[in-house]
């Protein structure tokens, strides 16, 4: 929203440069002209502003004769441009007012005038009119021309004392007309009204005297092209001289209409200015939009979880400032653990503590994962699913706050050094009744997920290290990252689209079928009882990937021997139930089944744990893995399963899909 005033204020500046270049027009009016209008003309020395009037040639008590005298505006006109092939118009409208002094005879007259200088040329008194002197006389070195008001008959071919005349660059007049006709007598100390107007052609002049306003009949109207003997630029004045004979040239009023054929000096810093101003508009633009996209974004983002995120039991949207108390400003003092998907922080909110899962910047948990696992859990209430409080989006920081697990996770206890015979942490032995609660719970997360819960979820990531425990070694199924709803519309493949997971842990079927299904969840199930009830030796990566090492394989060898319950955890000292750990190990393998068809639900699963079934029966040999997998029905008899169960175990079976 900062940007905003700027974009304001370009736009403003933008249109004032551009109103103003449309504005430029060369006009000024002066009814009667004061000391303080100096500032404004460009006067000549010796001419003088006395009695509200411009005095051209100077009204001294002394000699005043033989004297030339100037008096211009003070900013040039410009009056035609070579570049864009235009010449301007202009209108201008002044009084005079020449009147006899010290002298038997009125001499010489005053002119209006375009000129390239604003000096007056030496010599150019008397007959010169302060236009040209002899030198420059008829000459394209003067550079001059004029609209002049004569008041003597200087040479042959003028009329009178008392006309109107058309000079180029000379006092002698190309075309010129007497005032006798016109009820005007210039000398006669009144006020003489004259308009010249010039339309880029024609010169015309209107001269009437003070009783009336404006002939419609013009004195003189000549065809000129002034670009042709001016300058583009050209200083607009007067210009007045005496000779012998003596007279008062004022001027008494004088305004100007000049139109624009656009200022070569202003244009330049205009198209200096203007690029800059656009420039800086687009760029301000830019940023203003980009910024409040990004904004729009975070808060459709926002609101979209929040959309989401419905029901009562909702978790909280925390601030950022919130968390960052909480957790010491993410102290690594209170590190719980760092994920697949960035590092978790214990916490105190509320008084009550809770485990803040920061998701790194860098990690693939962009804001699809988020939302997904925000909008998933966030919907879920199940006493095996670790509990989601709250969630916070700000400077594109993504936080999740869990309940905190004082347990912390199941691979601690779980996997085990051979050396030390201990677990990862030094963590304490877990019994087979705990082990049985712990797998009951994942059971019942998984049954909740695929079957219980308004939209199917496939969790893709079950293993030891996401189920966490509470105090009392209840499992909680967590890290929802991968987790992904199935649409309705999407039902009949109960499958979401990408790889993910974790090695040792999916399916065979899922490198073929690339995806996930709720088969392949129940796979993962299958691999972490197994886990849970034989204790898992630390081996390496490419060993735990590897399907046939995997610890399926290993099991099933002990159950092709027939003393399966031989390969529970050593650690476990045989201090359990035979037949539970027996009927454990066999569920766990039925849970590995190459064949998806195969392997139980989860609701069977959390049946047979619970004793009111019996496991499935499963071949002694380790089936070996055939794709595209047959459905039962179609089994030969190594595949089919064998004993009295079989048709009903197939009922069950089927419920993998029509929940
Ligand atoms: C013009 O003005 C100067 C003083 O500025 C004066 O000395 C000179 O006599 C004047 N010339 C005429 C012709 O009046
Ligand atoms: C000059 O005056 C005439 C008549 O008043 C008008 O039509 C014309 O537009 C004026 N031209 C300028 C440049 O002001
Ligand atoms: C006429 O005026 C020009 C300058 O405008 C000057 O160079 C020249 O000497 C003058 N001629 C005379 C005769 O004074
Ligand atoms: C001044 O110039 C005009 C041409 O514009 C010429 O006819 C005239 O004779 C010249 N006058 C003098 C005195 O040189
Ligand atoms: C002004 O001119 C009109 C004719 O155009 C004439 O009738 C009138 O007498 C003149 N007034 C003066 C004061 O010269
Ligand atoms: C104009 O007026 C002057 C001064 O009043 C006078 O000497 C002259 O004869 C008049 N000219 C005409 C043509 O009326
Ligand atoms: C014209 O100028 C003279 C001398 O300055 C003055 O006496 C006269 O009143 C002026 N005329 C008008 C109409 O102002
Ligand atoms: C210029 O003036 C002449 C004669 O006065 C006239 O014939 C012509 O139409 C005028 N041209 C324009 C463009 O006004
Ligand atoms: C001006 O008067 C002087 C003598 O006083 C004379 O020499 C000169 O020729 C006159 N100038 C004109 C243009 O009449």
């Amino acid at each position: 929203m900062a940007t905003l005033p700027i974009v304001e204020l370009l736009l403003l500046a933008i249109i004032i440069v551009v109103s103003s270049i449309k504005v430029q027009c060369f006009d000024f009016k002066f009814s009667d002209f004061q000391e303080e209008n100096r500032k404004d003309l460009s006067l000549s020395k010796n001419s003088s502003i006395f009695r509200d009037a411009i005095q051209i040639t100077p009204n001294l008590n002394g000699d005043i004769k033989n004297t030339p005298g100037r008096a211009f505006y003070g900013k040039k006109f410009k009056l035609w441009s070579k570049k864009k092939g235009k010449i301007a118009s202009f209108n201008t409208t002044f009084v005079i007012n020449i009147s006899q002094k010290d002298s038997p005879e009125v001499g010489e007259g005053l002119a209006f005038v375009l000129s390239a200088d604003s000096n007056v040329p030496q010599e150019s008194f008397g007959q010169w009119l302060g236009i040209v002197n002899a030198t420059t006389n008829g000459t394209s070195r003067a550079r001059i021309v004029g609209v002049e008001f004569d008041t003597r008959k200087s040479y042959e071919e003028e009329p009178d004392g008392n006309h109107v005349g058309l000079d180029i660059n000379s006092c002698y007049s190309i075309e010129q007309q007497s005032l006798s006709g016109y009820g005007v007598n210039l000398s006669m100390g009144v006020d003489v009204r004259a308009v010249v107007q010039y339309d880029g052609k024609n010169m015309t002049v209107f001269v009437s005297n003070g009783s009336e306003t404006q002939s419609s009949n013009p004195v003189l109207s000549v065809p000129v092209d002034l670009s042709s003997f001016l300058p583009e630029t050209v200083h607009v004045g007067f210009s007045a001289s005496t000779g012998n004979f003596t007279e008062l040239n004022c001027l008494r009023a004088w305004e100007f209409h000049g139109d624009d054929v656009g200022d070569d000096s202003n244009l330049l810093w205009v198209w200096i200015v203007i690029p800059i101003l656009v420039l800086g508009l687009i760029l301000g633009l830019g940023i203003y939009w980009r910024r409040r996209s990004k904004k729009d974004d975070l808060e459709r983002g926002s609101a979209n979880i929040e959309a989401h995120i419905k029901s009562s039991t909702a978790p909280r949207r925390f601030k950022l400032r919130e968390l960052k108390r909480a957790t010491g400003n993410f102290n690594h003092k209170n590190k719980l653990g760092k994920g697949g998907f960035g590092t978790v922080y214990k916490g105190v909110w509320k008084e009550k503590e809770i485990a803040v899962k920061r998701v790194s910047k860098k990690s693939h948990q962009g804001n699809q994962e988020f939302i997904a696992e925000v909008t998933t859990i966030g919907n879920l209430n199940h006493k095996n699913l670790v509990k989601l409080i709250g969630w916070c989006y700000e400077n594109r920081e993504l936080l999740l706050v869990y309940e905190y697990m004082p347990n912390g996770s199941l691979d601690k206890f779980i996997f085990y050094d051979e050396k030390t015979g201990k677990g990862e942490s030094n963590q304490p032995n877990l019994s087979w009744e705990t082990r049985l609660i712990i797998i009951q719970g994942v059971a019942e997360a998984l049954d909740y997920l695929h079957n219980g819960c308004e939209k199917r979820v496939l969790h893709r990531d079950v293993k030891c290290s996401n189920i966490m425990l509470d105090s009392e070694f209840n499992a909680k199924l967590g890290d929802f990252g991968l987790a992904r709803t199935i649409q309705q519309r999407e039902k009949t493949h109960h499958s979401t689209i990408e790889i993910a997971g974790t090695p040792g842990y999916m399916a065979p079927e899922t490198f073929l079928i690339s995806r996930a299904t709720v088969e392949t969840d129940v796979y993962s199930y299958g691999v972490l009882l197994l886990e849970v009830v034989c204790g898992r030796k630390l081996g390496n990566q490419s060993e735990l990937s590897n399907y046939n090492n995997s610890i399926v394989n290993w099991l099933w060898e002990y159950y092709s021997k027939g003393r399966i319950t031989d390969a529970a955890d050593s650690n476990l000292d045989r201090d359990f139930a035979e037949k539970e750990v027996e009927s454990a190990l066999i569920l766990g393998l039925a849970c590995c089944h190459p064949n998806p068809h195969f392997r139980p639900s989860m609701k069977t699963v959390s049946a047979i744990l619970a004793g009111e079934m019996d496991p499935p029966q499963v071949p002694l040999e380790r089936p070996s893995f055939v794709w595209p997998a047959v459905p039962p029905v179609f089994t030969q008899s190594d595949y089919s399963l064998t004993g009295s169960q079989s048709q009903s175990q197939f009922s069950t079976f089927s419920e993998v899909d029509g929940r």
